[in-house]
Formats: structure tokens, sequence, C-alpha cells
């Protein structure tokens, strides 16, 4: 029922890209990366393709009985167009053209993967929900010595370590998409009583890439001395740390 109230509630702020790819486009793409019973899927099916002309809604999911699952499922129901794939997001095979991407909880370093794809692709809209997250946490241990010594109070305790490496990787996220063209905007998804991971991350490519978020980006990395997956895959490297300047 948690689920089913967060996908809702997700539909409803999705509404605005799948209508913006359906008016747009004559057989638009919908891919929705760890898709697992591809709940997410099937609801979006349901309510924008089921009575639409055209459009596939994609599902990638890496445990194979979850996609078999879903895939009976798709057939009972008659939904033609909803496929799916099993594979790890960083070797799945993608569409030419995706329109709109989602990934709602991909655990860890997999909504980079998703984000990433999204990125190389052009998606016109990309909406992720991110899942846990151990990958700066750690890499933030590892480069403590390089950073300067105040910022790292921050992140001290592993507790604080894994709250804020878990920010920093969303803020990451959400400046990496905007250095690659896409307006952003950062909300809740639901209450905190349906979900601890609720920050949802919407993005509409508007230009091409955005040399000021870029920037941004790089020196937020040569801060932290960090370059995480979605980084290193798109090639965008931390700036040299520089001294701060005297208060
Ligand atoms: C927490 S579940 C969420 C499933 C679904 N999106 C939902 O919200 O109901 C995360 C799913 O992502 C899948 N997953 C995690 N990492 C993956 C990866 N690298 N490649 C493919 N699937 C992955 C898991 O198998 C799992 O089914």
């Amino acid at each position: 029922m948690r689920k089913l109230k967060q996908v809702n509630h997700l539909m409803g702020l999705l509404r605005p890209a799948v209508e913006d790819i359906q008016a747009r486009h004559g057989s638009p793409v919908v891919v929705d990366a760890g898709s697992g019973n591809a709940y997410l899927g099937f609801i979006l099916y349901e309510l924008f393709f089921k009575d639409a002309e055209g459009g596939t809604v994609l599902n990638v999911e890496g445990r194979p009985e979850l996609t078999q699952r879903a895939q009976e499922r798709a057939q009972r129901l008659g939904f033609t167009r909803m496929e799916f794939q099993t594979a790890h997001l960083d070797t799945a095979q993608w569409p030419e053209r995706i329109h709109l991407l989602t990934a709602l909880h991909a655990c860890d370093t997999a909504t980079d993967d998703a984000l990433a794809v999204a990125i190389q692709k052009g998606a016109d809209h990309v909406a992720v929900v991110p899942c846990c997250q151990a990958e700066v946490a750690q890499l933030l241990k590892d480069s403590k010595k390089a950073v300067e010594p105040t910022l790292t109070m921050l992140y001290q305790h592993p507790w604080h370590r894994r709250e804020f490496g878990s920010q920093l990787t969303n803020v990451i996220r959400a400046l990496t998409l905007e250095a690659f063209g896409y307006q952003v905007t950062v909300t809740e998804l639901t209450g905190w009583e349906h979900s601890l991971k609720n920050e949802l991350i919407l993005g509409r490519r508007v230009h091409k890439e955005s040399r000021p978020a870029r920037l941004k980006l790089e020196s937020l990395l040569g801060t932290f001395g960090v370059q995480p997956k979605l980084a290193r895959v798109l090639g965008v490297e931390p700036s040299p740390r520089t001294e701060p300047a005297p208060l």
C-alpha cells in the first residue's frame, strides 16, 4: 500500500512530462530503470499509454524472476507495448531514443547509471527518487586528508558521513543534470510516513549544456575530493582544490 501511495503520487508529478512527450512524439519511449515489479510502469501504462496510439514503456531490471513475473502480468493485461529487459543497468541495451527516464528507489549507484543513460541519450525528461547511497560516504572517508579541515567536521562521524554523503550525492546529481542542459526541480515525493527515501529529482532538458553549472560541479567535486560514478561515467573531473580566500 505504501508503494502504491508513492507511485500514485508520483503519477501526478510526472503527468506534465508524460503529456509533453505524448504531445511532441508519436511513439514516445519511457524507460523505468531498476523497475522491480514494474509497479510504476504498470500504472504509467494504465493511465497514459493503454488508450494511446503509440508509445512504449520499457522496464529494465536486474532480477530475472521479477522481470518474468511482470512480463506475464503485462501479457495477461494485454499491455502489448510494455517491454521488459533483464539486465544490469550499466550493461543494458538502451533504445536509441529515450523521451522520459524514471528510476524509483534504484539502489546506490544504480540511480547514477540511470541518470548517465538519460544524459547520454538526451532524454527530454528525467525523474529519479534515489535510494540508499553508500558510494560518496566511502569516497569522503578516503579523501579526508585532501579536504579543507573545517569542511571535514561535517562528516567526521560515520552517521554524519552517511547523511552528508547522501545529501552531497543528490546535490551532485542535480548539478550534473544542470551541467548537461536540464532544468532541475528537487522536491518531496510524498510524506515521510510513507518512505524515508523521499527526494524526487526532476529534470527537463532545455539546452545542450550549461557551462556555469559544469564549473560549479567541478568545483564542488574538487572541494570534497570526490569523483562519484556519475561524474566518472560522464567524464566530469574535480577541479584542483584552491586555498579558501581569507574571510
Ligand atoms: C528498491 S527496488 C525498487 C523497485 C521499483 N523501482 C519500485 O519502486 O517498486 C530496487 C530495484 O532495482 C534493482 N536494481 C538495483 N540495482 C540494479 C542495477 N544495477 N541494475 C538493474 N537493476 C538494479 C533491484 O533488483 C530492485 O528490483
